[in-house]
């Protein structure tokens, strides 16, 4: 007979899985510091005394809910604006900023990596991108004289992959312009999670973390401690451990294992009344046994330390509805923003019935959409191997709003090489884009993909920027293979020791 623990935050003593580092409690105290303080109120000063105000954000999840907070708060303030979705910054963006005769525009999510493009006065960045190196000799005159500013962590020695993302700092603004805004905090948790922030540690961490507490504070978003499979509110029962990732060895991907496993535990798949039950539904108990099980198997201690860690509700919204659970809630998001439904997630964040029902839809065709990609690129076997990067370069059969998610997915399955970053092509209305990702390890050794995207993209006449582990660009047609070998030299440059 096994022990059962009571399973909340602060009674989470199971030496068995507690000996990963994410059960530290050690966590460094973290501030925001003065100085991002100090930018943050002379931008605030910038919004609130503007009349007209265009709004640009991203269209992915972090971007969705950047703009939700950006327009509440000016709906807040009474002002006149415009909300615009952007899939990246391109030189016709670029031009519209510059032109645009509003009194001020706000980039969320977006913006900082061509922060020295930007000639206009009356400017507002909240991003968490690499910024643009040029960006502070280029533009200190407009700066000095309050008109341009750019709130990026990377400009506080923050790092903008995991420790705040652009909601995150658009809610800093948020808040910074009325305290009150704190109500829009839990807004900013989504967007940490659609951007993966909580992978590296299974949980939020430095600023995100502050924000979360504000968002906790605020009775919006409570924190648990458990299994992290994605899917807890809408995946029934057995795919929610069939496709769990990280994958357990012997229990993944078999669905008859998966329900053997349930019943070796006594616990239904179906209710009483024969509807399928899901990983919310479960007593903490049964939830417990499962979780132990998948613990003993993980085929590795890294692989443990993934499985567990904490796990986000969002108190408005029942678990089940799929936006009670911010991972579903950012997947939901996602799903809209990537297939040019700009609508969508703005409606379903205002709480419309019919926006759920839209979204579910948009976040069906979305898995469908992913599962077959993937399967397309191994079917096909399309990942090529070079010297020190893999790559795919599939033309025109995998959208470029998703080829990202399809190199991500692949990074994590068994058939690639972990130690070589993958590089993937697709095509796109204006060149080829490019999607690079890389595992962690190979970050902690010194791989900066942003760098690399940034110098390759533009060796031949391309843009590029991002993040150290997911960063991306797009380069004209035809460029692809010169494009590849200054990456391959980039990216040995990086790791040669
Ligand atoms: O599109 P994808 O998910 O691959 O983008 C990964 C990262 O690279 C994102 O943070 C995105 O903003 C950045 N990116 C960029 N310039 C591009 C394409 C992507 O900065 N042309
Ligand atoms: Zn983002």
């Amino acid at each position: 007979m096994m022990d059962i623990m009571p399973f909340g935050r602060d009674s989470l003593y199971n030496p068995r899985w507690m000996a990963g580092p994410i059960m530290s409690d050690a966590v460094p105290e973290v501030a925001f510091p003065p100085k991002l303080l100090a930018d943050l109120r002379r931008a605030a000063a910038q919004i609130v005394s503007a009349r007209r105000i265009t709004v640009i954000t991203h269209i992915d999840a972090d971007g969705i809910t950047s703009g939700a907070i950006a327009s509440e708060t000016l709906s807040r303030l009474g002002k006149e604006f415009t909300v615009h979705f952007e899939k990246k910054i391109t030189d016709e963006v670029i031009e519209r900023v510059n032109s645009d005769d509003a009194d001020l525009v706000w980039i969320c999510d977006l913006g900082s990596a061509y922060m020295s493009q930007f000639t206009r006065i009356g400017l507002v960045v909240t991003d968490h991108h690499v910024p643009d190196s040029n960006w502070r000799t280029g533009q200190s005159l407009l700066s000095a004289f309050g008109c341009s500013h750019q709130l990026n962590p990377h400009l506080y020695g923050v790092d903008g992959s995991y420790e705040v993302c652009g909601a995150g700092m658009t809610y800093l603004l948020s808040k910074t312009i009325d305290p009150r805004n704190q109500d829009l905090a839990y807004i900013a948790v989504i967007g940490a999670i659609g951007d993966l922030q909580d992978l590296q540690n299974s949980r939020l961490v430095s600023w995100n973390r502050l924000i979360l507490d504000d968002a906790v504070e605020a009775g919006d978003v409570e924190v648990s401690f458990g299994l992290r499979y994605f899917g807890r509110g809408t995946r029934p029962l057995v795919q929610f451990l069939q496709y769990g990732e990280p994958a357990i060895p012997g229990i993944t991907g078999d669905m008859n294992v998966c329900l053997a496993l349930l019943e070796s535990f006594g616990i239904s798949a179906v209710d009483s009344n024969g509807r399928k039950r899901y990983w919310c539904d479960l007593e903490e108990s049964e939830r417990m046994v499962v979780t132990d099980e998948l613990v003993t198997n993980a085929g590795s201690d890294a692989d443990r330390e993934t499985l567990l860690g904490e796990v986000y509700t969002i108190t408005r919204y029942p678990v089940r509805s799929g936006l009670g659970d911010a991972k579903e809630f950012a997947t939901t998001l996602n799903s809209c923003g990537r297939y040019g439904d700009d609508a969508t997630g703005p409606r379903i964040r205002r709480g419309g019935r019919s926006a759920l029902k839209d979204a579910e839809n948009k976040r069906r065709d979305h898995r469908r959409n992913i599962s077959s990609a993937l399967n397309y690129v191994k079917e096909n076997s399309l990942l090529m191997r070079g010297s020190h990067v893999q790559y795919f370069i599939d033309g025109s059969a995998i959208k470029e709003t998703v080829v990202g998610i399809v190199a991500n997915m692949l990074l994590n399955s068994e058939d690639v090489d972990p130690d070589m970053p993958i590089i993937a092509f697709a095509e796109a209305d204006d060149g080829i884009k490019v999607s690079a990702r890389a595992s962690k390890r190979l970050i902690d050794r010194g791989l900066d993909l942003s760098r690399i995207m940034t110098e390759a993209a533009a060796s031949v006449g391309g843009l590029g920027g991002g993040h150290s582990v997911a960063a991306g660009a797009t380069i004209p047609e035809g460029k692809e293979m010169v494009f590849l070998d200054r990456v391959e030299a980039l990216v040995k440059d990086c790791l040669s020791p």
